[in-house]
Formats: C-alpha cells, structure tokens, sequence
C-alpha cells in the first residue's frame, strides 16, 4: 500500500477515537513492515489512556523493528500524563515516520519531528496533510488561539427564520436533521444557546440517540449577561450534564447566587462590544480554558447573528427545511447586516447533502475574509 493509503487508514483510526480524547487531540497511528501492518492504534481516553503511537507499538510488539509508522499528528516530545512518544518510537527501533500534521502545541511545535530526525530516524510530512488537518482543526485552532473552535448550528426555513411569530421552533427542520444534529453535539465539549433560547424552549442541551455516546456529556454553556434566566429547569439539573454559566458583572447577584446554588459553574467575562451580551471572544476563551475544543453554538438568531456575523465561528452548520415562516418569523441570523453587498460576509460551501425533508450545508469562512 502507499503512503497515502496507510495514511487514510491512521486518519480512519483517529476518526473512531473522537468521541473519548478531549481535550487531547484524536490521534491515529498505523505500522508497517515490509509491506504489511504490523501494529494499528489510536489515542485511549483522556486522561490515562495511551497515545496513539504507544498504542500501535503495543500491538506490534518486536514487529515495530524497522517498521515505518504513519502518526496523522506530530508526536509529542514532552512528559505530558504519558511519557514522550517520540522516545518510545525511537526505543522500539522503528525506522522512519510519516506525519501528516504538525503540532502547534507549545510543547511539541516542530521538536517532536527534531528529535525523530537528531536520532537517525527518516522523517516525512504532507502526507494525507489536507484530510487529517480538517479533521483535526478544532484542536489545531484550540492550540494556536487559546479558544474553543466554534460551530453555529440552525435549522432554518426556507426564508431563514428559526422561529414562528410566536416564538415556536419546534419543529422546524425533519427528525433526520435533528438526529444529525445530536451527532453534532455528540462531537462538541460545549453546547451554547443564548439567554432568549433558554427562556423560551427550557433546553436539557443533552446528547440522545447517538451511534457513538461520547465518554463525558458535554458541558452545557448559558451566555446570559444580565441574570434573566432563572436556576431552573433542565438546563440546572447538573445530573444531566455540568453546566456553565458566562455572565457579566451586569448580573443580578441574586441569579448568579442561584445559579450556583443550583450546581453550575458562573465565569463573568466583559460585556459584548456593543455593550449587549458577553465578550464572545472572552467566552470562547473561557471555553479553552476548560478544555473545550469544539463549541456548539446552537442559537437562537441574536446570539448566531453575533457570532457569525462577527466573524466568531469557525464552521457553520445549517439545516434548511422546505416550509416558510415569513417576515414576522424570528431571523436565523439577527444582526446589523452589511450596508453594502460588498461587505457582506463570505462563507465557502463545504459540503452539502439531503437529511431526511431537508438540505444540510457546512460552511467554512472564505479564506482570506477578514
Ligand atoms: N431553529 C433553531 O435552530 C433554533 C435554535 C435555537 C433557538 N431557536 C429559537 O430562537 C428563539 C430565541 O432566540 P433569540 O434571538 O430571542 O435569543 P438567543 O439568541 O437565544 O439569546 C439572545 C440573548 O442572549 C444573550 N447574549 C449573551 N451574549 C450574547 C452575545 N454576544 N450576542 C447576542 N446575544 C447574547 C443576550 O441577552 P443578555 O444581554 O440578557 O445576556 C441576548 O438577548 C426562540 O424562539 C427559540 O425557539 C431556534
């Protein structure tokens, strides 16, 4: 097989171990002898299971002598909660490695691969680069940035609304895009609503009927910068998941007294730049901080106007149903638009299919927007 192929394989490994490694990145690592794979492995759960080069090694035992080992991430060079896998590489006697993706990590950057080459291993990079890079972008921009990788997801009608005049979305988009979007949130640290999304549909923000449950359920993130959204609810039954609350000094002492009372986390961060909401820059922060790779940010149109409008979300997900909801229907995306056409936002079309009655689009902000 090629080095491309074997590279897939180590990307497909990676794919199956995300759901239990945050905030480690999901790994793969396959290797070879001779033309043969000797050893497969991919990064165990966080926080004690082995790296996915321990793991493949593991497997392969002596097979490892000699062998070439396809890694879709730089290893890392540092005690980390394991020890280094470039030693253990090296111990094993493998003979060359072949990286697909470089680890910005401050710890890594560039000296995992130096010390691969420094004890006479043959190393090479831009192998399955473009595939194993989209995969692992939240922990890439998680690293360089300090911040939770956002995506904003919405089910919209046809004309772009995400709620009826009378405030009820539920449902706007078929059961298939919603099971689809659990799965969404079944890769996601962090689901996000805003505080009218909160009053008005009392979420639970829980993972259900996923193919794949994720080893810990994601943290439930309320931004709501005045204290209007009482400790109460799903959203406060901390037995269904830990929740967060990212407010403001704004707060009525009384909700943030409540809300902690009640088992949730409060973080108060500036106020947004227009003096409503919180900073969602200082929120994605705080999300980093907690260990948060991926941000869900599910709504309502106030908060997903911000955030992508802003320019704060790194991917977009929406669902379009075939039904109207018109002009008295909430927008999906409430924000002062561009005044002029030239300076609307840009977004790239990443993919596209059909989920169940509806349309799924990915969107990615065009490279070289500002
Ligand atoms: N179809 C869908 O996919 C979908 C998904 C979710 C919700 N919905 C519907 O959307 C409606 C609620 O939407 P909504 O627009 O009223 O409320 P929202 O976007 O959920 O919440 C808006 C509020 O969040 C707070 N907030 C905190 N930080 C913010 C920031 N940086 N930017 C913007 N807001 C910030 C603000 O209140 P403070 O200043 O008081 O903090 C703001 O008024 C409901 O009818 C719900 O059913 C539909």
């Amino acid at each position: 097989m090629r080095d491309e192929e074997l590279m897939l394989r180590a990307i497909e490994l990676a794919r199956a171990a995300r759901r239990h490694t945050a905030p480690w990145p999901a790994v793969g690592c396959v290797l070879t002898r001779d033309g043969e794979i000797v050893g497969e492995g991919a990064t165990g759960p966080f926080p004690t299971g082995p790296h996915a080069e321990v793991a493949a090694l593991r497997a392969a035992g002596d097979r490892a002598i000699g062998a070439t080992a396809y890694c879709t991430l730089e290893p890392c060079n540092h005690h980390g909660n394991t020890p280094p896998c470039t030693e253990a590489l090296i111990a094993a006697g493998v003979a060359r490695v072949v990286v697909a993706v470089g680890d910005p990590d401050e710890r890594v950057a560039g000296r995992g691969l130096a010390r691969l080459r420094d004890a006479n291993v043959d190393v090479q990079t831009g192998v399955g680069t473009a595939v194993a890079e989209r995969d692992l972008a939240p922990y890439l921009h998680h690293r360089r940035t300090g911040r939770a990788f956002v995506v904003a997801k919405v089910g919209l009608s046809l004309d772009g609304r995400v709620a009826a005049a009378d405030g009820t979305s539920q449902w706007i988009t078929s059961a298939e895009a919603r099971a689809d979007a659990h799965e969404l949130r079944a890769d996601s640290q962090a689901i996000v609503v805003g505080s009218g999304t909160a009053l008005a549909d009392r979420p639970a923000l829980t993972v259900r009927g996923v193919r794949i449950a994720p080893a810990q359920a994601p943290l439930r993130v309320l931004l709501d910068a005045r204290g209007r959204v009482p400790a109460e609810g799903p959203l406060f039954d901390i037995a269904l998941g830990p929740t967060l609350v990212i407010t403001t000094e704004q707060a009525r002492a009384g909700a943030v007294d409540a809300w902690r009372a009640a088992g949730a986390k409060v973080e108060p961060v500036a106020p947004g730049a227009t003096g409503r909401g919180v900073d969602l820059e200082a929120a994605f922060t705080v999300l980093g901080r907690e260990g948060v790779l991926q941000a869900l940010v599910e709504g309502g149109g106030a908060l997903l106007g911000t955030v992508a409008g802003g320019g704060h979300a790194q991917r977009v997900v929406a669902y379009v149903a075939p039904t109207l909801l018109g002009t008295d229907g909430a927008p999906g995306f409430a924000f002062d638009g561009p005044r002029t056409i030239a300076d609307a936002p840009r977004w790239t079309l990443v993919d596209v299919a059909r989920t169940g009655a509806d349309v799924r689009l990915e969107l990615e902000p065009r490279v070289g927007a500002p």
